[in-house]
C-alpha cells in the first residue's frame, strides 16, 4: 500500500522558525545573504522588496524537497511515486482551497501566477460580459480583458468615491453577464482597497467579482466569502513559494463552460478522429503536466501563514510603524497614497525624492547601502502617472523614457525577511540623500544604467 511520507515537523518551535519575542516568526531562506557594497564593506542585505517577489519560506523548502523525493508524474502513473506526487498535488489544492475559505462549489485551479490566473478568467467569460475595472490596477488585473467590452473606470481619491464611480457605471451599463475586477491591496501605495464597500455594490447589481489578492495574501486573511468575491487569485512567488505556481479560486460554471484554458492532455478525457471531450473541473484548464513542487510550495506557504497569522502580523507591524511619516518628514521626500496617510494597508510605500530620479535612488541604496527596493511604475502605469501629477503621460520611446527616469517612484516593500535594522537603514539612506545628495559621482552608461566610478557590476557564482 502507498503511504504519503508526510513531514512530522513541529512548526511551532522547529527549525525554520525564528523566535522572535513570544510568537514564532517563519523564516526566509534569505536570511543572512550578504552583499558588497560600493566601498568594501560587506553588509547583510535589507530586502525591500518583498511586494515584488518574496523569498522562499524555510518551510517551504523543506515541503519542497521533501515531494522531491518522490517527484513523479501527477495523474498519469500507477507506480508508487506517481501515487504520491498525485495525492500531493491534490491535498496542495484542498490546503489553498482552505486558505481562502473555498465554498462546496469553488474550484481550486492551479496557474502560473496572478496575471495567467486573471488571463484564465478573462478566457472563459461568457460571450457578452462586460468588465469592470479600475485604471489604478496592477495590469495583469487592468489587461486581460477583451478592450470592447471592459468599462474602465477613474482613479478615485477617497473610499465613497470609489463606490460612487462602480455604482454610476454598473448602473450605465446594463447586460446578462457582468464581472468587477479589484485589487484587495494596491501594489504601488498598499492600500487595503475598500471592497466591504465595493463587493456589495457589485452584487446588489448582480455583477461578479474577482478579487486580484496578490499584495493582500502576503499580508491579511482572504476569504472568499468574506470578501464577497466570485474568485480570487494570487501567486505563490509573492507569498513566499517562488516554485512557479499561482492559483484561482472560485465559482466554477463559467470555467466548466469555457474552452480549456490550455488544449492538450490531462484536459482531455479522451479524443477521436472527430472529436475531442473535455474535463471538467480544475483539470480543463491546467492542461500538460501539473507543477506538483509548485503547488507543494504554495501549499505550504498556505499552511505556514495559517498557523503563524498572528505573528507574521505583529512582525509586519511594528516594522511598518512609523515608516511612512519617517520618510514623509524628510524635507524631499514624498510618499504617496489615494485615500490619505491614515488609510489602512499593507506594509508598502512609495515615495519620490525630488531632484532626484526613482530609479538613481534605488540604485544608490542598493549599491551603497545593501537595500533593495524596486523602482519604476510597478505595472501600474496609470496609478503611478496620477500620483505623480503626469496623468497622460504618453508612451515615449525607450530613449525618452530613460532619459529622464521621470514619472517613476521608489518602493518600499516589507515582509518576513526585515528586521527592525533594515527599516532603520532604509530612512537613514534616504534622509542621507535627500539632505545631501550622492555623495558618489554617478553617472549613466550607454544603456541607461547607473554607474558608478570603480565599482563594476558585482561577480556572481553561478547556482549550476
Ligand atoms: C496587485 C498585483 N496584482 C497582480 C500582480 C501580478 O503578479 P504576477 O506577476 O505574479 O502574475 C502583481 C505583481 O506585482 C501585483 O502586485
Amino acid at each position: 500500500m502507498s503511504t504519503i511520507a508526510t513531514d512530522p515537523r513541529p512548526l511551532a518551535a522547529g527549525p525554520g522558525l525564528h523566535v522572535a519575542g513570544p510568537s514564532p516568526v517563519p523564516t526566509t531562506l534569505a536570511a543572512g545573504l550578504t552583499c558588497r557594497l560600493a566601498d568594501g564593506r560587506v553588509v547583510e542585505h535589507a530586502n525591500l522588496d518583498h511586494g515584488a517577489s518574496a523569498p522562499a519560506l524555510t518551510t517551504v523548502k523543506q515541503a519542497v524537497d521533501s515531494a522531491t523525493r518522490s517527484y513523479a508524474s501527477v495523474h498519469r502513473g500507477k507506480g508508487h511515486a506517481s501515487q504520491v506526487s498525485s495525492r500531493y498535488y491534490e491535498a496542495a489544492r484542498d490546503e489553498v482551497g482552505r486558505f481562502v475559505g473555498a465554498r462546496s462549489h469553488d474550484i481550486v485551479v492551479f496557474t502560473r501566477h496572478t496575471t495567467d490566473s486573471m488571463n484564465l478568467l478573462a478566457s472563459a467569460l461568457p460571450a457578452g460580459t462586460i468588465v469592470f475595472v479600475f485604471e489604478s490596477e496592477h495590469h495583469a488585473t487592468l489587461l486581460p480583458w477583451a478592450p470592447e467590452t471592459t468599462v474602465r473606470l477613474p482613479i478615485p481619491h477617497t473610499v465613497e468615491e470609489a463606490g460612487e464611480i462602480l455604482e454610476a457605471a454598473l448602473a450605465a451599463h446594463p447586460a446578462a453577464h457582468r464581472l468587477v475586477a479589484l485589487t484587495a491591496a494596491s501594489n504601488v501605495t498598499g492600500e487595503v482597497w475598500p471592497l466591504h464597500r465595493l463587493t456589495p455594490i457589485a452584487r446588489l447589481h448582480g455583477a461578479r467579482v474577482v478579487i486580484d489578492a496578490a499584495q493582500l495574501a502576503p499580508h491579511r486573511p482572504v476569504d472568499l466569502r468574506r470578501l464577497g468575491a466570485d474568485w480570487v487569485a494570487f501567486s505563490g512567488h509573492k507569498l513566499y513559494a517562488p516554485y512557479g505556481a499561482g492559483v484561482l479560486v472560485g465559482r466554477r460554471d463559467w470555467l466548466d463552460a469555457a474552452d480549456p484554458y490550455l488544449r492538450g492532455g490531462g484536459a482531455s478525457v479522451a479524443a477521436t478522429r472527430t472529436h475531442v471531450a473535455w474535463h471538467r473541473g480544475p483539470a480543463r484548464h491546467e492542461g500538460g503536466s501539473p507543477n506538483v513542487l509548485g503547488a507543494v510550495a504554495l501549499a505550504a506557504a498556505c499552511a505556514t501563514f495559517t498557523r503563524h497569522r498572528a505573528a507574521i502580523e505583529d512582525h509586519e507591524r511594528a516594522l511598518f510603524e512609523g515608516l511612512q511619516d519617517a520618510l514623509a518628514a524628510i524635507p524631499g521626500v514624498r510618499t504617496h497614497s489615494l485615500f490619505g496617510a491614515e488609510h489602512d494597508r499593507v506594509p508598502v510605500v512609495t515615495f519620490t525624492v525630488e531632484g532626484l530620479d526613482a530609479d538613481l535612488v534605488a540604485t544608490i541604496l542598493s549599491v551603497e547601502h545593501g537595500i533593495g527596493v524596486r523602482d519604476g511604475r510597478f505595472c501600474a502605469h496609470l496609478l503611478v502617472d496620477e500620483l505623480l501629477g503626469r496623468a497622460g503621460t504618453a508612451i515615449g520611446s525607450g530613449a525618452q523614457q530613460r532619459s529622464a527616469g521621470a514619472g517613476s517612484a521608489v518602493r518600499v516593500s516589507l515582509g518576513l525577511g526585515n528586521r527592525p535594522e533594515h527599516v532603520e537603514r532604509l530612512v537613514a539612506a534616504v534622509r542621507d540623500l535627500a539632505e545631501r545628495g550622492p555623495r558618489r559621482t554617478w553617472r549613466r552608461d550607454v544603456q541607461g544604467v547607473w554607474r558608478t566610478p570603480g565599482v563594476p557590476e558585482a561577480p556572481i557564482d553561478l547556482p549550476w
